[in-house]
């Protein structure tokens, strides 16, 4: 695992944006896994200003993979994470919302929802490069504490916290959906690259957890530690509860620009 403690939040979405569109550069067709939440804002933004000042690579050839997915809003509802990311990042890349792919909440098919986003996965090829943010309680994508370390896509239940947490989205906590569709961490760990951003003290504790604490179900993001190609880029707050930061910063420091994450 590659921990990398930065200087701003600017900071972490620029170097995850430096990793993202080197990717595309070098695989016009690459597939992104996307998160939401506000901790790969500053990234997309970095991303979006790029592309509009003509600096960025083309997305036309990008494929995209969702995270997870709330159950139970209205297809189309603005708080859907298929809107939330047509809206921060992909409308303004320029990659098509056909190749944007989400699990299906619908009522209908969501027995089968979970095997049916795994098998779209496999058929894309798998996800390159997998953004993720990371709960106040080490949660990855949708994946609560207890979490099985090898599930894959499935419906969950949100903890009490996670509602509130979400609840900054909505009215009030009441609206926030009980159930979500999810990539299990069994599914994350496919992914060839993983990209985990976090920044501000409330994760602090989550992610010395996930980065210097045992590999636990009790801590889902913990699963990092099993991937052989997983980057953490923190801000100073995020990064503040590391015992080994210092080290973190000396490799980084010292690493060979070519190289990149
Ligand atoms: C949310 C999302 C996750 C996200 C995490 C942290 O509930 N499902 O994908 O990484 O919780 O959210 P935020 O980045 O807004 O703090």
């Amino acid at each position: 695992m590659e921990v990398v403690p930065l200087a701003t939040p600017e900071e972490v979405g620029a170097v995850a944006a430096d990793a993202i569109e080197a990717l595309v550069r070098a695989h016009p067709d690459a597939v992104l896994g996307l998160a939401t939440g506000s901790s790969p804002l500053p990234a997309y933004q970095e991303l979006v200003r790029r592309h509009r000042d003509g600096t960025g690579p083309s997305y036309a050839g990008v494929r995209a993979f969702l995270l997870d997915e709330y159950v139970g809003l209205p297809a189309g509802h603005p708080q859907t994470y298929r809107e939330t990311i047509f809206r921060e990042l992909t409308d303004a890349l320029g990659i098509p919302r056909d190749r944007v792919a989400s699990p299906d909440p619908s009522p209908d098919g969501l027995a089968g929802a979970g095997a049916r986003y795994e098998e779209a996965i496999r058929a894309a090829g798998g996800v390159d490069l997998q953004v993720l943010g990371i709960g106040a309680d080490g949660h990855l994508a949708f994946n609560e504490p207890g979490s099985s370390l090898a599930s894959l896509t499935r419906i969950k239940t949100l903890t009490a916290q996670t509602r509130e947490d979400n609840a900054r989205f909505f009215a009030s906590v009441e609206e926030v959906p009980r159930h979500v569709l999810t990539q299990g961490l069994g599914t994350i760990l496919r992914a060839r690259h993983l990209l985990m951003v976090a920044s501000g003290a409330g994760k602090a504790e989550a992610v010395a957890a996930a980065v210097e604490g045992p590999l636990t179900a009790s801590c889902p993001a913990s699963v990092l530690q099993l991937h052989p190609r997983a980057s953490v880029l923190l801000d100073p707050a995020a990064a503040s509860r590391l015992a080994r930061a210092h080290y973190y910063r000396e490799v980084w420091s010292s690493k060979p620009g070519w190289q990149g994450l």
